[in-house]
């Protein structure tokens, strides 16, 4: 079958950019907010971040490799900031929007992120939500995930012996009430820039990382309790050393 027969295909094709096509609207899509929050849940402030000395950032480039080889490395704290900070940490203002160290097309921000911590020094294991305004940690869940999560993620066995797994959602409305149907392929783009931002971060801290796209979608959605339609796991980097 030919590549132009298929989904993905035409997908891209009906959300070409043109100028015949600029400012058609296919679909309207209600806004919602750009921030998530679970307010009852039990929080953990992440500390405030300090620079620490790394390699030259070529040198950082140069090192990135997907590493799945882990020993139950106990992470601290101060690393689970700093690599919060890469991925999605507020750098500045600009009207209403809270700018970050990752790009967002629109600044609509349409992923949000979790963390599945199976050993840590300082934080109980457990499965936690990033709140980016108020930089902490919100609990979801105790225990550890591990066996769970390396189960959802095809058998991959590195899942049990990362530090951590980081888990990344969109919410499709954030981004596609602007954009429409071709919000899809911004979505991917973000979560891609806020990926490689820790990817690059684990190594100038002398962590290993690995990116995963192959685990079960709705398992891992009704694992964070995720209806899959307003907001769906996309993505994940486990992080260990
Ligand atoms: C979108 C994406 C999905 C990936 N999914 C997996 C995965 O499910 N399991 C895995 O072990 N590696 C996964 N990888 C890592 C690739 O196998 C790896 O990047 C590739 O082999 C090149 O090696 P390098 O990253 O060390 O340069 C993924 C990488 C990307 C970019």
């Amino acid at each position: 079958m030919g590549v132009d027969k298929t989904l993905a295909y035409q997908y891209l094709k009906k959300t070409d950019l043109s100028y015949e096509t600029l400012g058609f609207r296919e679909i309207y899509i209600e806004p919602t907010s750009p921030y998530k929050s679970y307010s009852n849940a039990e929080r953990v402030k992440l500390p405030e971040v300090i620079f620490p000395e790394t390699p030259n950032f070529f040198e950082i480039l140069m090192k990135r490799r997907s590493e799945r080889k882990y020993k139950k490395y106990p992470i601290t704290l101060k690393e689970l900031a700093l690599l919060c900070f890469a991925i999605q940490g507020i750098t500045a203002k600009a009207g209403p929007y809270l700018l970050r160290t990752a790009p967002s097309a629109g600044a609509l921000y349409p992923i949000e992120t979790y963390l599945a911590i199976n050993y840590s020094e300082d934080l109980s294991a457990g499965i936690y939500h990033l709140e980016v305004r108020s930089f902490s940690l919100e609990k979801l869940k105790e225990g550890n995930f591990g066996k769970i999560l390396k189960d959802l993620a095809l058998g991959q066995a590195f899942f049990e012996l990362a530090s951590v797994v980081f888990i990344w959602s969109a919410l499709l409305r954030r981004t596609m009430s602007k954009y429409g149907e071709r919000g899809l392929r911004y979505i991917f783009m973000d979560v891609a820039h806020i990926c490689q931002n820790l990817l690059l971060s684990a190594v100038a801290l002398g962590l290993k990382a690995c990116p995963v796209g192959a685990f079960l979608d709705q398992d891992f959605n009704k694992l964070l309790e995720l209806d899959g339609t307003e907001e769906r796991i996309i993505y994940m980097a486990t992080v260990g050393k």
